[in-house]
């Protein structure tokens, strides 16, 4: 029995989820295994066209030194990510149109043909774009539909959609990509009918992917002052999402391990089957920031041994 609308927001309430968790947990390993799948996520651009209001990314951040990778640089790094035993490089960026469809269409097809698999995260783009990548190898595709709320979506996305946004994922599927959506938890304005309208909409769409994090405050947005979302609450909507999309892919976000470290150990064991490892070089990772993080220095190979050691001890099989 997958719940409905009203039944995800009696669970979402729950005094204690523990059972919940149990469920996922259950429903994870029968429908995906014990397997947690290690992904390389290159971020090779921070120039960005919107203004989403709680990213630090967004235009209006003036703050922000801006950075672009060429072509060979994005390659150079993803042969370290290759030699250092990823199969999977999600390539990530702001919109930014300086990268033609043609340009990371080569991109794409180099990556491909190392028995790489290319997951491509660059926003909205026109829909022939998204079929020229697929011809040229992209696989799958990232684009998180961020609050299924038109009013909230409208409020904090000056220049879109959510019809828009929606659409894009409708496109991306109907091509054969295997589609990631997600959203962020503790937006403000949030409620928990809104995680189950979230929730819902993942399902809606057949998404084969979905990220779900906690939101955190950048200080150079509108959103400076707000407080950022609840790690808990972020876990049990990733618990909710096991429940309705038993075979999806659900990843430990970055941001909830920023907010809390235990809690992204937490989260394997309640539905989360993916993590994603930046290997973007040190000179361009602090100046990614869509919120704000500590980060170290990056060691591909090291970071990866490191990674799949930690995903042993939890009693799961890296990939
Ligand atoms: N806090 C948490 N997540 C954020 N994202 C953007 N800004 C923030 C923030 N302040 C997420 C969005 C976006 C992804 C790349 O990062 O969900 O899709």
């Amino acid at each position: 029995m997958t719940p409905d609308r009203d039944e995800l927001i009696r669970l979402l309430a729950l005094e204690d989820f523990t059972p919940v968790y149990a469920r996922a947990d259950a429903v994870r390993r029968e429908s995906v295994g014990d397997t947690v799948h290690i992904r390389a996520i290159l971020e090779f651009s921070n120039y960005c066209r919107r203004q989403c209001r709680y990213c630090g990314l967004n235009r209006n951040n003036r703050t922000a030194h801006r950075f672009r990778m060429t072509p060979e640089e994005m390659l150079a790094t993803a042969r370290a990510a290759h030699q250092a035993g990823y199969r999977t490089l999600v390539m990530q960026s702001g919109e930014d149109p300086w990268y033609t469809k043609e340009l990371l269409g080569e991109v794409v097809k180099e990556i491909t043909s190392w028995d790489m698999v290319v997951t491509l995260s660059v926003g909205e783009r026109p829909h022939g774009d998204f079929a020229y990548w697929k011809q040229c190898g992209a696989t799958r595709y990232l684009l998180k539909h961020e609050t299924a709320d038109p009013v909230l979506y409208d409020a904090l996305h000056p220049c879109g959609t959510l019809e828009a946004r929606v659409g894009c994922l409708r496109a991306l599927k109907a091509l054969g990509y295997e589609t990631g959506s997600g959203f962020m938890i503790g937006l403000p304005g949030q409620t928990l009918s809104t995680i189950a309208d979230d929730l819902l909409l993942l399902k809606d769409i057949g998404c084969d992917m979905a990220g779900i994090g906690p939101f955190i405050p950048h200080p150079a947005t509108p959103l400076a002052h707000q407080s950022a979302g609840d790690p808990a609450l972020a876990t049990r909507a990733v618990a909710l999402a096991r429940l309705l999309l038993p075979a999806a892919h659900l990843p430990a976000t970055t941001s909830l391990g920023v907010l809390d470290d235990a809690e992204k150990q937490h989260v394997f064991s309640c539905g989360a089957n993916v993590i994603m490892k930046k290997v973007t070089p040190d000179a361009y990772k602090t100046l990614y920031e869509i919120y704000p993080a500590q980060l170290g220095h990056t060691d591909i190979p090291a970071e990866r041994r490191a990674l799949e050691q930690q995903i042993r001890a939890l009693g799961r099989n890296p990939l």
